[in-house]
């Protein structure tokens, strides 16, 4: 074979991504690619022209695997728990070897192969993950399915008896407590089912401002009470965006709740919106314009250190309060490709700016 011939294999068997390593029948390396190097943690010059077993003494399974490929001409393949200790780090590999043979059947050599395993691996622990979340997801549906019916039940028969008793009786608190309590069982199960629904955003053009609005005009009475003043500030230019209604519905109903409930004393409560243009999100996301809507509240603001654990699952001050509301709020936003961000100054308010694509429907023609 030229030299220019002889280089252009080794350049290619050096190009492979896996490892290779080539036994002669009398058991010395002849041949070791830089992947196999770096793999099994031996440098190439250590390694050629000694007997392999020698070399991989470490490795007992490689060299069994060799020697009885060697020995009968059969290839052996996807050996998948090898695990090689390779410059003090454990790699898991799949192992497979060939037998070298010449045109004329005889079996001058093995041919090892190494395929790294280890993204495959982290690969399948995160499928792992996920399936055991879907397996919650699945185990809370079926648990909030279960615990509706009874619940029904116990509220059902608290409500007779709170009609049965004259409205002047001691007792007529107890039904009461368990309608009440019944309640908020029932919203910590749908909250949950909604926190745990794998499904996500279904998109249609959705105007904000009429959302926004439609929210405003059912929490004023509430807020009318308690001396809170509400005022929207609008940008007119910001058209309909490619989102879930129904799911932004309730992440601004959240937020506008949380800032009513934070001011028991009155205040003001400010929702707007306005165009961040060229807003970078992240790093790699590129360059999109973002529609940002601010919830801002005069309330007591957020104590420093509950400041990293709002939004958490259950994480709530309030009496009565199931702490999902952030926590639901964050996925669906975050499903929209957008971003919650949350300003708070303890002693003057607080302030929740919810960041969206700027997506519109395709033009209809
Ligand atoms: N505008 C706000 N001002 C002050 N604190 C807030 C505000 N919004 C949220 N928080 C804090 O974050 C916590 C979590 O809010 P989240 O909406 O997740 O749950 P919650 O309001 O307590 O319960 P739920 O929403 O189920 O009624 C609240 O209990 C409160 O301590
Ligand atoms: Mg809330």
């Amino acid at each position: 074979m030229s030299s220019e011939r002889n280089e252009y294999y080794a350049t290619v068997l050096d190009s492979v991504g896996d490892g290779v390593i080539v036994i002669s029948r009398e058991g010395q390396v002849t041949l070791m690619n830089p992947a196999a190097e770096e793999l099994t943690g031996r440098s190439r010059r250590q390694t050629l022209e000694v007997p392999f077993a020698g070399a991989f003494s470490s490795e007992p399974v490689l060299v069994e695997m060799v020697q009885r490929t060697a020995a009968n001409g059969v290839s052996r393949s996807d050996q998948d728990n090898v695990v090689l200790k390779s410059a003090g780090r454990l790699v898991p590999v799949n192992a497979s070897t060939v037998p070298l043979m010449r045109a004329d059947g005889e079996v001058i050599g093995v041919i090892l192969t190494l395929r790294d395993m280890t993204s495959i691996r982290e690969l399948e622990a995160a499928v792992r993950q996920a399936d055991r979340l879907s397996t919650l997801g699945t185990l809370a549906a079926g648990l909030a399915h279960e615990v509706k019916n009874p619940l029904g039940g116990i509220k059902g028969a608290a409500q007779l008896l709170e009609r049965e008793l004259d409205p002047d009786n001691d007792l007529l608190e107890y039904p009461r407590v368990m309608i009440r309590e019944a309640d908020r069982i029932d919203k910590i199960i749908r909250q949950l089912l909604e926190l745990a629904s794998p499904k996500g955003p279904r998109y249609s053009p959705v105007n904000l401002h009429m959302v926004l609005g439609d929210i405003i005009l059912l929490q004023r009475e509430a807020a009318g009470s308690r001396e809170v003043s509400i005022v929207t500030g609008f940008d007119p230019s910001i058209p309909p965006i490619m989102a879930d209604e129904a799911q932004l519905t309730q992440v601004f109903l959240n937020l506008i709740r949380n800032a009513l409930e934070a001011m028991t004393e009155g205040g003001r409560l400010t929702v707007t919106s306005r165009v961040l243009s060229e807003y970078q999100l992240g790093h790699d996301e590129g360059r999109s314009r973002m529609v940002a809507v601010e919830v801002a509240d005069t309330g007591p603001g957020i104590a420093a250190e509950n400041l990293p654990k709002v939004g958490t699952p259950f994480f709530s001050t309030k009496e009565g309060g199931t702490g999902l509301g952030l926590a639901i709020c964050q996925k669906i936003v975050s499903e929209h490709r957008g971003m919650l961000k949350i300003d708070s100054q303890p002693g003057q308010g607080t302030r929740i700016s919810v960041l969206l694509p700027l997506i519109q429907s395709p033009a209809k023609g």
